[in-house]
């Protein structure tokens, strides 16, 4: 699939723009504090990685940019819109530009892997069933499994139904992915895979994204790979260093971003608690 979507079109057009910017937003349940002033902002067709320990506030970072949350204070704009703000109407309509790739792939038990894939699609209403059928297969052909289009979700494996539920979040070609830890719970030989879908999207979609994730180790593969298509075939390589430094590592801390910079700095970061952090995550190479 040549990167001709709207997608990639409206991407590289904006390339100059934001597509996520937080500014000093707080968020407490009750008495406690998730995050304090919370910064930070992601490029349009940028990829930002988002790592913190269990309960740092990830995945909430991830419902306000839905605006499925809402902030204490500060402001939240995706794509030039207010959101913290937004009326619900509205809020529908700003997340036809995203897909999201849930913590659980949260896909439809019931419906075969061709029908998860066009949900959206079908919902919209936007396309005829034609149109519909040739864009699920195109997504499955990017994400090469093709011949599982009749399959029910049941019949795949783990890493499949990663890569399905991939493919029904690029569907509708949204400008901008929200990944909620697509890798974790995946044997690392599978995890590879679903990473590879994930640096595809970036370097031959240019979807903008932002991708959170326990797994240290894929976190690294991810921003020191690219795709690079040769003689029509797509190939994962290892990244050149410029880029390597266009997507940047995020440490949520204390409801703060405690670190922000690329692979090489973070590993090489003399910070305490990073230094912990990739002790405990990292597995020894
Ligand atoms: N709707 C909610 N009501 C009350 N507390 C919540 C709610 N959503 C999240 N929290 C709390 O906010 C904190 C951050 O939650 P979040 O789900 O963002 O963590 P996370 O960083 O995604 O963790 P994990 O890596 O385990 O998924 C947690 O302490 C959680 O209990
Ligand atoms: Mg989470």
């Amino acid at each position: 699939m040549e990167p001709t979507s709207a997608a990639a079109q409206s991407g590289a057009a904006a390339s100059q723009s934001t597509a996520v910017e937080f500014d000093q937003v707080s968020l407490a349940f009750d008495e406690h504090v998730v995050l304090r002033d919370l910064s930070f902002s992601l490029p349009a067709g940028a990829m930002r990685i988002l790592l913190g320990a269990s309960g740092s506030g990830k995945s909430v970072v991830l419902k306000l940019i839905l605006g499925l949350l809402r902030p204490d204070a500060g402001t939240i704009v995706v794509n030039g819109q207010r959101v913290d703000t937004m009326a619900e109407r509205d809020l529908l309509r700003m997340r036809v530009d995203i897909g999201m790739v849930f913590q659980e792939n949260a896909l439809f038990d019931s419906l075969t892997v061709g029908e998860n894939v066009g949900y959206r699609l079908y919902e919209d209403g936007d396309l005829t069933g034609d149109q519909v059928r040739v864009r699920v297969e195109e997504v499955l052909s990017f994400i090469g499994l093709s011949e599982m289009i009749d399959r029910m979700p049941a019949s795949l494996s783990g890493g499949q139904r990663r890569r399905v539920a991939i493919a029904r979040a690029m569907a509708p070609k949204p400008g901008l992915l929200l990944f909620d830890d697509p890798i974790t719970g995946l044997d690392p030989l599978i995890a590879t895979t679903v990473d590879d879908e994930i640096v595809k999207l970036r370097d031959l979609e240019h979807v903008t994204s932002l991708l959170v994730t326990h797994q240290i180790r894929d976190a690294f593969y991810i921003a020191t790979h690219e795709a690079v298509r040769r003689n029509g075939q797509v190939q994962i390589e290892d990244a050149g260093a410029a880029r390597a430094e266009q997507v940047e590592f995020m440490v949520l801390l204390d409801g703060r971003i405690h670190f922000q910079g690329t692979a090489a700095e973070l590993q090489a970061s003399p910070d305490a608690y990073l230094k912990e952090y990739l002790l405990m995550t990292l597995p020894p190479w």
